[in-house]
């Protein structure tokens, strides 16, 4: 006689499984392959018709009642399995905040957006030029011919085999080399957008300097102003309001003394005042400190040589143009002592001068 599983046995069990994992076990141990269920099935064929056809119908009820309790099972025990992992994966708002680290903005990064809010806010657009600029324009065309003098103070990286950069086949412009200043860009925008013009042009430039006041590599920003009846007295205005509202002292000192640049006639140099403070730079003469000037700025009436480059009528416009230090600015702003420090990616530098994003 073939022994049939205890029908309210084998249901309890079921409902005992507390995983699907052990449900699936039970599953295989009555109804897989040699499942104890369906071995009763398979054996019942040698047993005598009538005993047959009891057995198999018992069995078979069995069977059917056991299948529809694992699939019941099943789809309870999903439904928890499912519960247990959100009740995991919710988010407790009670943890404290996380310690993280934020980046600061570059001192450099905070200048260039303050001095680009001042002169646009007064109507100027602004262009960039490129880095990488041809001996023409950064020389010839700013009043600097072949055997001028100036040109070795302005000592620069030059592109070796220039053959290979596109548009190199104009001989005319000379040599490809990293710009020294940002003044060829006057030349790009007269060509560009002619009289009248306002234009600012703050970018990277390159000269062969490495001390605590220059660096190879370093920021300034042009800005070119063409219009009618334009005189040295507008561009004192201009220098002075921009001082002023960049460094938040509306009676700030500043010295303007007559220098030489090519490109300009007369020419200026601008020079502020400064002081070291417990070794943070200081703007302003102080009375007890020893004061000094830093010059930040070149400028000047621009040249009828240079106008003519840019195919201006030098008989209609007049212009003036300055070229701001944008580290320097930053140095007398910021306090940043020594120029080298920029550039050297120190993360505790720049913890201790640059500035929150969002502030
Ligand atoms: N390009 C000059 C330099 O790098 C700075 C300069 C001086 C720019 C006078 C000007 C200017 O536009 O008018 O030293």
């Amino acid at each position: 006689m073939l022994a049939i599983p205890d029908s309210d046995k084998v249901l309890y069990d079921i409902d005992g499984c507390k995983d699907l994992a052990a449900l699936e076990s039970l599953r295989v141990a009555l109804l897989g392959k040699s499942g104890s269920i369906t071995k009763i099935l398979q054996q019942a064929g040698a047993l005598s018709p009538e005993e047959r056809k009891k057995i198999s119908q018992t069995a078979n009820n069995l069977k059917n009642t056991v299948s529809d309790a694992i699939a019941k099972r099943r789809v309870i025990l999903k439904d928890e399995e499912i519960s247990d992992r959100l009740m995991l994966e919710s988010v407790d708002i009670t943890l404290p905040e996380l310690q993280q680290k934020f980046g600061q903005l570059h001192p450099l990064t905070k200048v260039f957006q303050e001095v680009t809010d001042i002169f646009t806010a007064q109507g100027f657009a602004v262009a960039s030029g490129q880095d990488l600029e041809r001996e023409y324009f950064n020389f010839t065309a700013l009043n600097m011919p072949e055997s001028h003098p100036a040109r070795q103070m302005h000592d620069t990286f030059y592109i070796k085999d220039d053959k290979r950069i596109v548009g190199a086949s104009d001989e005319k412009l000379g040599k490809y080399l990293l710009r020294t200043h940002t003044s060829p860009v006057q030349i790009h925008s007269m060509l560009r957008w002619g009289a009248p013009l306002r234009v600012l042009v703050p970018g990277r430039t390159f000269r062969c300097d490495y001390d605590a006041t220059h660096s190879p590599m370093f920021h300034q920003a042009e800005v070119l102003v063409l219009d009618k009846g334009i005189s040295f007295a507008h561009l004192k205005g201009c220098i002075t309001d921009f001082c002023r509202k960049f460094f938040e002292i509306s009676t700030l000192p500043m010295r303007i003394r007559p220098g030489y640049f090519p490109f300009t006639e007369p020419s200026a140099e601008i020079d502020i005042p400064y002081h070291i403070k417990d070794k943070r730079i200081v703007i302003g003469q102080s009375k007890t400190e020893e004061n000094k000037w830093l010059e930040i700025a070149g400028c000047g009436m621009v040249h009828p040589e240079v106008l003519r480059h840019g195919k201006i009528d030098a008989e209609q416009y007049q212009g003036f143009a300055m070229g701001w230090g944008l580290d320097r600015l930053a140095i007398l702003k910021y306090g940043a002592p020594d120029i080298r420090g920029f550039f050297e990616a120190d993360v505790d530098w720049i913890e201790r001068y640059g500035f929150s994003a969002f502030a």
